[in-house]
């Protein structure tokens, strides 16, 4: 039988890094919501259950819980962050507020060796991020280690297999941590790995097959990675019971319309509709400048012309999206856990009230180099996979104030100068994303002899695991150098290049 590891989801923002981290040990694992009931995680029978952190104090009134009944199951459970402080509170620890938040790198030194920390060094760097924390653990649990700030950095009941960590084993930061989930999962929980990308196709045509039966599926295709992939894998599932909508929605990078379709007719064919909507979307975001308002208006037009496709192919019941887990948790926190709305990604905040298609959202759990790898066993081109990602709501969220015609055909050409002369960088495949900008300000130059007022365009090029965070990439002078020069001398209407070394968070990578 599939093993399964549950994370229970407390709305932190690493709780998908969680499971992802646990994939990445070659177990298979899914999240689930904090307030599942112990009946219904019995059915699931899971080798091991993970609580993540969450923004909340157990402390407080009215945080998050768990059904207490889940610890009583004998299966074996990992607390990260406040999933220790949670579960300490439930067995009868103390907690205490702290004075000040703890955030940061850390080291912890280990009082107790084997079991989680079992083959690691007796003080590791790790990565805090708390208010609060355990003063007393609860009976039957010893302190497995401590900081000099915190007492109970990790603390463990070996007899029912009960384990908490103060800080986030999960990020890059604490770079023992993947020793230390392992040791949690094929140490202490028995799981025995060897779960692959292969396993999730083969999980995802059965739960398709099984969702949708002989119904139509349509499939927003916007030309990315990410909704590439899964048009393939619903392909690969239910053939051309699936129609993949491509829709030209006026703000796409130049030239990708022919692009996608030659690839999706000649390259990987499938049963693919390419319908022009440009004008109804550029008449749908006239006079409109909050970014927020533009990317729900995308949003909306997008479900309205696949309405319109879903009619004229004679109905359909699915609506297939490659939403990714960082569009979720920056939409809204995922499993409706509480974190804050950065932005309304168009496949998830925009979506109305009452769709009227269901939705297959196959990636939702995973992120974007999970997804290339995904695409890499499905059989996608390089040409699809390695593109860089393009966001949903397209050039509309990198025209800053107005979206019309004129900015959209100044920003294609300036981000096609862009293109061609980041591809000649050695370093090209490293970089996360690299795009043009058009700002909302007129500034002044000369040409010849003559004073230009001018738009101005600014470069953005990113490092980034995952999108969540990201850092501005030390391009070589020479190279912003060509880039600003074509620009200015190529593209009528702008006269200043600018680059953007901001890194997110405190900024975000698209500019909207
Ligand atoms: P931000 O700007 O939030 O972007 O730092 C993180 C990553 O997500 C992409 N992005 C989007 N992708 N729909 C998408 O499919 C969207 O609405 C959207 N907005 C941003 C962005 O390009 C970056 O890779």
């Amino acid at each position: 039988m599939r093993e399964l590891v549950a994370v229970l989801d407390f709305g932190s923002q690493y709780a998908q890094l969680i499971s992802r981290r646990i994939r990445e040990c070659g177990v298979y694992c899914e999240i689930l919501p904090h307030d599942i009931s112990c009946a219904d995680m019995s059915a699931l029978a899971p080798k091991a259950i993970v609580l993540s952190g969450g923004p909340a104090s157990v402390l407080e009134e009215g945080h998050p819980g768990i059904d207490p009944g889940i610890f009583k199951l004998g299966i074996p459970v990992l607390g990260i962050c406040y999933g220790l402080q949670l579960l300490a509170d439930i067995l009868g620890g103390k907690l205490e507020r702290g004075v000040a938040r703890e955030y940061g790198p850390a080291s912890i030194d280990i009082d107790s060796s084997g079991g989680l920390f079992d083959g690691l060094h007796h003080r590791l760097d790790v990565w805090m991020s708390h208010g609060d924390h355990v003063s007393t653990p609860p009976k039957g649990f010893s302190i497995l280690a401590h900081t000099r700030s915190c007492a109970v950095a990790a603390m463990g009941d070996g007899t029912r297999k009960i384990y908490g960590v103060q800080f986030h084993p999960e990020v890059v930061h604490t770079p023992k941590g993947i020793d230390i989930l392992k040791n949690f999962l094929f140490g202490i929980a028995g799981c025995s790995g060897g779960w692959t990308m292969r396993g999730f196709i083969e999980e995802s045509i059965k739960n398709i097959k099984a969702q949708v039966g002989s119904a139509r599926v349509i499939c927003g295709m916007s030309g990315g990675v990410d909704s590439a992939v899964v048009a393939a894998l619903i392909n690969k599932a239910i053939g051309s019971q699936m129609t993949a909508i491509f829709v030209d929605n006026g703000v796409l990078r130049g030239g990708e319309p022919a692009e996608i379709r030659k690839t999706f007719t000649e390259i990987y064919p499938l049963n693919l509709d390419i319908v022009d909507a440009g004008d109804k979307f550029l008449d749908a975001l006239k006079g409109v400048t909050e970014p927020e308002e533009k990317r729900k208006i995308i949003g909306r037009t997008f479900i309205d012309v696949f309405y319109n496709e879903a009619e004229r192919i004679g109905g359909a019941d699915y609506l297939a999206q490659g939403t990714l887990y960082p569009d979720v948790i920056e939409s809204r926190s995922a499993k409706g856990g509480p974190s804050v709305t950065i932005k309304s990604h168009h496949n998830v905040g925009g979506l109305p009230e009452d769709l009227k298609f269901t939705l297959i959202e196959p990636l939702k759990e995973l992120f974007k180099d999970e997804v290339r790898v995904l695409g890499k066993e499905l059989g996608l081109p390089d040409s699809i996979l390695k593109r860089q990602p393009f966001p949903g709501p397209g050039l509309a969220v990198r025209i800053l104030g107005e979206v019309t015609r004129d900015n959209v055909k100044i920003l294609q050409e300036a981000d096609q100068r862009v293109q061609e002369e980041m591809i000649g960088y050695d370093a090209y495949k490293d970089v996360w994303q690299s795009f043009a900008v058009l700002l909302p300000v007129k500034s002044v130059g000369v040409m010849g002899d003559e004073r230009t007022y001018a738009n101005v365009i600014a470069i953005r090029a990113v490092h980034s695991m995952d999108g969540m965070t990201a850092d501005w990439v030390k391009l070589p002078y020479d190279l912003l150098a060509r880039i600003s020069t074509r620009i200015i001398n190529e593209v009528k209407g702008v006269n200043r290049v600018v680059y953007d070394i901001s890194s997110k968070p405190p900024s975000t990578i698209e500019w909207e």
